[in-house]
């Protein structure tokens, strides 16, 4: 079922035209091999129906964070090969520059059905300041703009807004999908939902975890944030990565759920130990007898259990960040009891699962169950945005030139 409202490749004739495809080929890689496939594996199906229906297609994409000039790391060069490769197309044309005559150049020797990768969007300073100079610019090498890279949306980029003031601007397959997955889990969720919050620091998630008091029925907070709210409850959090400046506001966020109905799940217990490094000596213990000197590293057996219990009576669960330092064994481990659980609840369709964000994508492929979950987005800051409750500049631009421009 396609988001309301969001036009798509469905509704575009490409047949001979140049398609220009915001990609996200910020992918993990070591020299020249890609260390995680997900971003182009979510890529393929768009670039692959394009190429079939005889668009000339030009994919552009940013590669790390350059600042505004060359720089060899960053060259998308480095990508060129894999996603060659992945679309059985080894060779696949490089300009040496996103805009000007190398670009012009590579775009006007591409047949109908053939494709070709521009060099990173961020060696121009225009790509990040939303420059309409730029953005013009790149919009001139295409007839069409499809924007394949939701983990990108939430920057107000040339090539993710500008451009799209230019183009008739429609969402790629991968965009589509990950809309309609995250609308499901939150916008028109099967309730009773859940939302797993872990991860360091509340600080960082302070307006997901407000924004989804609001909409969610059970809100299990875990990872190193569970222990603010613990010290704002008053237990002695001891060694503790807590910040205790964000006591009020996380007594604020408990208040509110209690206002509004929302159940929030804190850790009982805990693993503990004197540093956080591997073969360390762990202790479990409850929330309320950290030994002094120690820290709270994962949750406890009976947190856990609480947790698993919970998310049975539930059908919807969004989750976003480790519920310890999972990095680290043995302080993986309820992590991955509740991921595996998670998994379960999944498979016998009871729940549907989203998950997203760097470390919890990571997370869940240590444990062994990315592919077991309903949906795993492949965004980092656009999905905590997401959560936070924003608009994000790159849907908001598609939903805009489709009530201003003409039929395609
Ligand atoms: C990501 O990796 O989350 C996206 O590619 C966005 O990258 P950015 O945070 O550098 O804008």
């Amino acid at each position: 079922m396609p988001m309301k409202g969001l036009r798509t490749i469905d509704d575009l004739d490409v047949a001979g035209k140049t398609v220009l495809v915001r990609a996200d080929l910020n992918v993990p890689m070591e020299d020249l091999m890609m260390t995680d496939g997900l971003r182009i594996e979510r890529l393929k199906p768009t670039l692959r129906d394009l190429l079939q229906r005889d668009a000339k297609v030009v994919v552009i994409s940013h590669f790390g964070r350059p600042k505004a000039r060359f720089e060899a790391k960053y060259s998308l060069r480095r990508v060129r090969e894999v996603l060659g490769t992945e679309l059985g197309r080894p060779y696949l044309p490089f300009a040496d520059d996103c805009i000007g005559p190398d670009a012009e150049e590579m775009v006007r020797n591409l047949e109908p059905g053939e494709i070709g990768l521009l060099e990173n969007l961020r060696f121009h300073a225009g790509e990040e300041a939303n420059d309409p100079m730029f953005a013009k610019q790149l919009a001139k090498l295409g007839d069409i703009y499809v924007n394949d890279a939701f983990s990108c949306a939430h920057r107000a980029h040339a090539s993710v807004e500008g451009i799209t003031h230019f183009l008739p601007s429609v969402a790629g397959r991968g965009m589509q999908q990950e809309l309609e997955a995250l609308n499901l889990a939150l916008e028109a969720p099967e309730r009773p939902v859940a939302a797993i919050v872990g991860g360091s620091k509340v600080s960082t998630k302070l307006a997901a975890l407000t924004n989804l008091v609001a909409k969610v029925q059970v809100l299990i907070i875990g990872g190193g944030m569970a222990n603010t709210f613990l010290h704002a409850q008053g237990v002695n959090v001891q060694k503790s990565l807590h910040e205790a400046d964000l006591a009020d506001t996380a007594r604020a966020i408990l208040v509110k759920a209690t206002d509004v109905g929302c159940e929030i799940i804190l850790p009982v217990d805990a693993v503990v130990a004197e540093t956080l490094a591997p073969g360390v000596a762990v202790k479990t213990v409850p929330v309320t007898a950290v030994p002094a000197g120690q820290m709270m590293l994962d949750l406890g057996p009976k947190s856990v259990e609480q947790i698993i219990a919970r998310l049975k009576g539930c059908r919807t669960l969004v989750w976003n960040g480790p519920l310890g330092a999972f990095e680290t064994a043995p302080f993986d481990a309820a992590t991955t009891a509740v991921a595996r659980a998670v998994a379960d609840l999944t498979h016998s369709n009871t729940l549907l699962s989203v998950a997203g964000g760097g470390d919890t994508m990571a997370a869940l492929a240590k444990a062994g169950v990315d592919t077991s979950i309903s949906y795993v987005s492949a965004a980092g800051g656009a999905f905590l945005e997401w959560l936070e409750g924003r608009k994000l500049p790159g849907v908001e631009a598609l939903l805009a030139n489709q009530r201003t421009s003409k039929a395609i």
